[in-house]
């Protein structure tokens, strides 16, 4: 059984996410493989029963790399169960009026990726997760890490199944 991470990251924070994911899943010794969208090989990897993909949220969209992986690897995935997380701002922490309204109504990269993955027959097995930054470049929340644990612990059920 293994669980393959597929992430984009600018600053740094998804990849920091990326690798919580990757240490709560080791710590339940599951194998756990944390791979950059632009040098993921599909052809690569066998007996994966969890695919994640993390990716920033950027002008109210997932990282283009992520979105690529999902279209060239809709085939190779077929059987793979798929879960999804972003890093973002949380709207309580926007000053901006328009700005709160614009992400409310275009949403986060989890709704993009969520939509892509729709359109090539895949459902999250769990609901997709964002978690907060401070500001526009980080750093993560504090609570981001119990999150993770939470979040990786509910997964893991849905591994047993
Ligand atoms: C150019 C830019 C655009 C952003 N757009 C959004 C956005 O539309 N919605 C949001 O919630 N956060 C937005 N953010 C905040 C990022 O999602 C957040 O900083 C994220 O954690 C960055 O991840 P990374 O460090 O992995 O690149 C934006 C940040 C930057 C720098």
């Amino acid at each position: 059984m293994k669980v393959l991470i597929i992430y984009d990251s600018v600053y740094g924070n998804t990849l920091r996410v990326a690798e919580m994911y990757q240490m709560e899943f080791q710590n339940r010794d599951i194998d756990a493989e944390l791979v950059h969208a632009e040098r993921l090989e599909w052809d690569r990897y066998r007996d994966v029963s969890l695919v994640i993909f993390g990716s920033p949220t950027r002008g109210f969209r997932a990282m283009p790399t992520i979105i690529r992986s999902i279209r060239t690897g809709a085939k190779a995935m077929k059987d793979y169960r798929v879960a999804i997380f972003d890093t973002r701002i949380e709207t309580r922490d926007i000053q901006s009026k328009v700005l709160r309204k614009l992400m409310g109504a275009f949403g986060y990269g989890t709704d993009h990726i969520g939509k892509v993955l729709k359109k090539h027959g895949f459902t999250p097995v769990v609901t997709p997760k964002g978690y907060a930054v401070m500001s526009a470049e980080g750093p993560l929340k504090p609570e981001v890490a119990y999150e993770v644990q939470m979040d990786v612990k509910a997964l893991t059920e849905h591994l047993k199944v």
